[in-house]
This record gives C-alpha cells, structure tokens and sequence, in this order.
C-alpha cells in the first residue's frame, strides 16, 4: 500500500433516496462526517473532490409517488430540490450534488451495464415472479406485503420484515398480497441478469480482511472500523449468491436496448444508484474542465465512500465486485460507515415521524446552524449507536459553545479593544506568565505557540482517522487553554502593574483565536466565517491554509503580526432557553401521538416494576464470575431458531462463539461492532448443535426490552470487570 499520501481524495456520501426530507440520524451518519473530513483535507491543500446527488429511482420513489397521486417525476423534482437546499444551509460543502434521472447519469449506467454483459458477469435466468393480474405488473419486492415467516408479522415487505430485521424474498412471505390492487399476486416466468457475486467471494473476502487484491496492497485492513470488517465476514461467511441486476419496472434506467430481451427491464437501483457517484463526477469535470477519469481508475487516488450502516453490504461487497467486475476501476480505500443514531430513547423513523428535520431545525434556527453541526459531532455514532436529545442539545450549546468557546473569543476580542484599541500587542517573547495549557506552570511564549501546533496536528490525525469526536474534542482543548491562560493570569488584574505579562497572554490569547478560525472551519464553517471576519482577515478559500498555519507554526511564526488592526467583537453563539427546547420536545410528541395510536414501541419512561432482590452472596461467590470486556465481531441468525443469534465475540486474547438469546430483540447488524460484557468463566453449553462457551450481559426492564451493556466507548477487550 502506498505509504505516502494519496496523490487525491474522490469522497463520496450515500445518495439521499428523493422520496422524503433529511433528518439528523441522515446527517449525522453520512452527511456530517464526510463534509468534516473533505473541508479538513481541502483545508490541507489536497486535492480533493466531494460528490453526492439524490437516488432517483427504485421502489422506494414509486411508493410514494402512488401514495400521494402524482407521478415519481415530480416527487423526485420536489425533493431533490428540497434536499439540496437544505444540505447547502445546513454547510454541507460537495463539489456537485447531481441526480440520477439525469442522462448523463443513465448514459453511464447503461455503459457499465454493457460493459459487465461482454465481460461475461451475468447469468440470465427466467424464474417465476409475482405478478398483479389487476394492475398488470410485475411487482417489485417492496410491493408485496404479507406475513413474516419468522416472526409472524402480518406486515413484513417482500425484501424485509422490518419487525425482526430479517432479509426476505417475496416468495417467502405467508399470504402475499399485492399493495398496488390489495388482490393476491401470482407467480410468472421472467428472465434477468444475475450478477455473478459468488465468483467475486474470494478475493472480495481477501481484501476485506488483508487489503490485498492478488498479492498487490490497496489498503491497511486494520485503518477500517471493526463493525464494517465484522458485517462484511457475515456476509462473506453466508456465502454470495448471483444477485438480480434488473427489474421489471417502469421507472428507473432501462437495460440497454440493443440487448435481447431488454424489453420493458430496469436496472435494479443498487446498481445505478452507486455508479451515481461515477456520473456525478463527470458532471463535475465537465463543469470544471477536469478529468474524471483520474479519480476513478488511478491507483493513487484514495476513493471513500461515507455511509451508514445499513449501506455497507452495498458499499464494500456488491459494488466493488461491480467496479472490479468492469476492470478498470480502483476500489474504495476506506468505508468509514457509521452506527445509527436515535432520537430520545427510539430508533428514528420517517413514517412514525419520530425525528427532527433537518430543514425545519435550519428555519427555526436561523443562525446556530454550528450548534446542531457540533452537537451531531460530538455525539457521532462511530462504533456504536449514539442519541440525540433535545435537552442534550441545550446543554453542548450553552457549556461548551456559550461558555466555552464564544466566551473565549468575545473575552479576548473586547480586551484588545479595551487596552490596545483593537491593535494586535506586540509580546516580549522572554516575559513569564502562567501556560493556559498545563495549570500552575510558567508558560513560554514560542513554548505555547509549539503546544498549539501539536494539538492541531494531533485534531488532524484524528480526522484522518475518521475519528472524529475525539478531534472535535482537540479542537475544544484550544479554547479552554485560552480561557484557562487568561483565567491564570487575569490581564484584568495585571494590567496597571504588568502591562508586558498583559501583553504576550492576550497577542498568545488572539493567536488562539486565530487558529481556531481556521481549524474549526471543517466542525463549524458558519463560526470560522464569523471569526475570521471579526480578526480582519480574509475568508478562507479551501487552499491549504491549515497546512500554511501549521508550518508557520512550527517556525514560531504567529499568524496575527503585531499591531494588526481587528474588527469588532461578534457574538459567535446565544444561549438556547428552556422554553425554545420545550417546544421541541413538545413538537416531536405530539407528531409522535398523532400518527402512531397503536404504536407498539414501548415508551421510554415506563412504570416501574421491580423485581424482588436475590439472596445475599458472599464476595467469594461474587469472586468466582470471572467477567470481561469484549466485542462482537461475527453475528448471525441461528437457523430455526427465533430467539438465537449466533456471535463470536472478542475477548481479546481469544474468539469465542457464544449463542445468545436476543434475536427477537436485535438483529444481527444490529450488534455487530458492539462492546459487551461478557461472563467468561461461564460453563460451555451446547445448544442446537453448536457450542456456546459464555454469556454477554444485558439489562432488562419491566416489559421484558434488553439493552446491552458495555464500558464506555474504545475500551479494550479481554479485561475485567469487578
Ligand atoms: N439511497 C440509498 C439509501 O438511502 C443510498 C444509496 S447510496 C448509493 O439507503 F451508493 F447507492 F448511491
Ligand atoms: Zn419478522
């Protein structure tokens, strides 16, 4: 793999599906985390390009078109519209946010399509489908509807039972029904093009675990997140099977006509949608006089794909058969999906309304568009699922962005205006004062300076890592030095008799600031527009001036010279009162009431019911449960079992299987990836034929709900709990 940086970045997020507005668990996976990393590299000078568009096609537009009486046209126009609006205010930078109605978009899909046909990497096959007599169609999986063979839900679709998480095909539902007519469907021959994934399963198994293909290194597998390795094996493990690449349907790309048989077919959208990110950078080299081609098939770019979690099957198994399949394509060097992020205690839902838009949050709060980017951030669903509260919300704002960081900057702002009518002081590089970074020593001035580039070098490493809380947290670290170097030495105070310490603490103070006007810029874009404006210096333009920062730093180099004239003070953030946030919650129930009378989703706040405790042990008894950390790394269903899941969970210094009881609570991709606590002293048990050899903890309430338990994010596996 190379060992130096890549020669350019293509980085793309999921296409938005145009069929509904963008909540924050959308933001908060793909969205957020793709627009912080592109803006750092940009930031670093590199060349990077960053692509997105709306998912155009696909059952999940003619659903709602037929839901609501109009056409998929003018769903898709209405949304995408609104959709790329709402990501431009909310600051999400990408070079192109195209469409895949677009023809460009259907003339490159049609091109790969083509391409995959004389290379030999279909099968065609007629099998028997589901047919609607009355609406004289073909259905689509997401059209049927029928009971789930699994957990008898009466509702499950013919791709998923969206009850126990199960995959499905229409053929196994129990009762099918057809949802255009409600009449039961019945089965006819049709032919389409299977893509042969089963002849891509071994060399896809070896990259994903060594980041080889034939012997040649694209990647280090150990830079990817353990639960998007872990999800992949799963997959692996089942085994691939050819897979459809067409549909019998009358929106979406056509198959190319000239192929036999083409009549009437579509591509299935998880076949067009992905080369999306193809077409729209295209789109973008046209507009722009560049080459495309350069960021899709040569080897020295770095091409990364942000996504969720229920994306990754698409995202580093199918498409990048896909890409390989064609022959001159590289493939993704990263695939940092992340974990759901709930809302309040629930699973975030578009048909129960249980979320927050991320279009009405940017109306009702103009202006602090950098306080939902900050709390999304820090509560980035990483390696596991997060949550949002409102009161949550309140808090990061009003602490850390008031208290911490606006506070910092408005301090040091109105104190140059007060002692040295806003003109940058000079400093005596020798004076002593107190290190706003290490409490109760003497601080340096070029001592100082040297500790901020470090941290700034560290928040850089972390992004590239795609760890992105703990960054945002490093770049917080700045301003809390600031406020502690002049909580110490208190210019106030010192001015009459000190006026030389006054001056090397607020010029180190101003250069403070002036580095977080740059580095925040990938967090909170809106606020490093505003800091730099207030320092009088120029808007940043996307071209290395974090890199620029930085050697000047390591050079000693200050970025504000003396005597530099600045603006006046800007407030950077207002404190979010009590009532604003009521609102919210009281707005998120009463939709939340509305539109789900039966709802079948426990509440959060339950009546309590308690067990009676259990007899009294002694230490010794407590002594004998030998407990660990560990993480899930395998999962899948047992077969004929309702309640099993069948885990491998690493403890560190060894794998283990263990079935656990959990299946009709969690699905397999649910827990993949997860931290557990496991006893581990526990005697093996065999159960349906496979060895169980421990058993993870879980917490149980009144009503039966599990929850998992587990240390604190990033602990390592195989040590004890007590
Ligand atoms: N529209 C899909 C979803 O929302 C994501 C498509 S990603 C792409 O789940 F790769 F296919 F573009
Ligand atoms: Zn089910």
């Amino acid at each position: 793999m190379p060992a130096s940086l890549p020669k350019r970045y293509l980085v793309t997020a999921a296409l938005p599906y145009a069929n509904g507005p963008l909540h924050i668990g959308h933001l908060a996976g793909a969205y957020l985390p793709a627009d912080i990393y592109v803006r750092y590299l940009r930031l670093m000078g590199r060349d990077v390009v960053f692509v997105c568009g709306s998912d155009e096609h696909g059952a999940a537009i003619t659903v709602k078109a037929r839901k609501e009486g109009v056409t998929p046209r003018e769903i898709v126009d209405t949304y995408h519209a609104s959709l790329r609006d709402t990501f431009q205010k909310i600051g999400i930078s990408f070079n192109i946010y195209h469409r895949t109605s677009e023809p460009l978009h259907h003339q490159t899909s049609q091109d790969f399509f083509r391409r995959l046909n004389e290379n030999g990497e279909f099968i065609e096959e007629t099998t028997e489908q589901y047919f609607d007599e009355v609406a004289q169609q073909f259905l689509a999986d997401r059209y049927i509807s029928g009971t789930c063979p699994v957990c008898a839900n009466p509702d499950a679709y013919g791709d998923q039972c969206e009850k126990c998480g199960t995959s499905l095909n229409p053929t196994d539902l129990i009762n099918p029904r057809s949802m255009l007519s409600g009449t039961t469907p019945v089965k006819r021959p049709t032919k389409h093009w299977f893509l042969r994934l089963d002849k891509h399963e071994n060399w896809l198994r070896e990259w994903i675990n060594t980041g080889k293909v034939d012997g040649v290194a694209l990647h280090n597998p150990n830079d990817w997140k353990n639960h998007v390795v872990g999800q992949c094996n799963s997959w692996l493990d089942q085994g691939l099977q050819p897979r459809a690449m067409t549909r019998d349907l009358d929106w979406g790309v056509d198959v190319p006509q000239e192929i036999p048989d083409s009549a009437g077919k579509k591509l299935y959208v998880w076949l067009d949608a992905p080369i999306g990110y193809i077409s729209a950078t295209r789109q973008w080299a046209a507009d722009n006089g560049k080459d495309w081609e350069k960021y899709w098939k040569d080897p020295e770019t770095a091409l990364i794909h942000f996504i969720g979690k229920d994306n990754i099957v698409f995202h580093c198994l199918i498409f990048p058969a896909i890409l390989h399949a064609h022959g001159e394509y590289i493939l993704p060097r990263n695939v940092p999906a992340n974990q759901f992020m709930n809302l309040e205690g629930r699973k975030l839902s578009t048909s129960k309304n249980w979320a927050v838009w991320v279009h009405e949050f940017v109306d009702t709060f103009k202006g602090q568009e950098d306080a939902l980017r900050y709390n999304m951030a820090k509560n980035m669903p990483e390696q596991k699922d997060s949550e949002f509260t409102w009161k949550g919300f309140q808090e990061s704002t009003n602490t850390e962005l008031v208290n911490n960081l606006a506070n910092f900057v408005n301090r040091v702002m109105v104190l140059t205006h007060k002692y040295y009518n806003g003109l940058i002081p000079e400093p005596d590089p020798e004076q002593a004062f107190l290190s706003g970074w290490q409490p109760d020593t003497q601080g340096q001035y070029n001592e100082e300076l040297g500790i901020l580039h470090k941290r700034l070098v560290e928040m850089g490493r972390e992004i590239e890592r795609f760890n992105f809380r703990e960054a945002l947290r490093m770049l917080m670290e700045i301003s809390g030095a600031g406020n502690a170097l002049l909580q110490f030495n208190e210019p106030w105070k010192a001015f009459k008799d000190n006026p030389a310490q006054v001056r090397v603490v607020l010029n180190l103070a101003m250069q403070f600031v002036a580095a977080i006007g740059v580095a925040s810029r990938p967090f909170l874009p809106f606020t490093a527009a505003r800091i730099r404006h207030m320092l009088h210096l120029p808007p940043l333009e996307d071209n290395g001036e974090l890199l620029h920062l930085l050697n000047e730093l390591a050079e000693g180099n200050p970025t504000l010279p003396p005597h530099h004239a600045i603006n006046e003070a800007e407030y950077l953030f207002t404190r979010i009162p009590d009532e604003v946030i009521q609102q919210q919650i009281d707005k998120l129930q009463s939709s939340d009431q509305q539109n789900q009378p039966g709802s079948n989703e426990p509440a959060v706040n339950q009546p309590a019911v308690y067990k009676a405790l259990a007899e009294t042990i002694t230490f010794d008894d407590f002594a004998k449960l030998d407990i660990r950390t560990g993480t899930i790394v395998e999962a899948e269903k047992m077969e004929k079992s309702k309640k099993l899941l069948r885990l491998k969970v690493d403890l560190g210094f060894e794998q283990r299987t263990i079935l656990s009881g959990i299946a009709e609570h969690f699905s397999p991709e649910d827990v993949l990836g997860r931290q557990v606590i496991v006893l581990a002293n526990l005697a093996p048990r065999v159960m349906m034929g496979v060895e169980s050899a421990g058993m993870i903890l879980m917490a149980e309430d009144a009503a039966g709900k599990l929850s998992f338990v587990a240390p604190s994010e990033g602990w390592p596996n195989g040590y004890g709990v007590k």
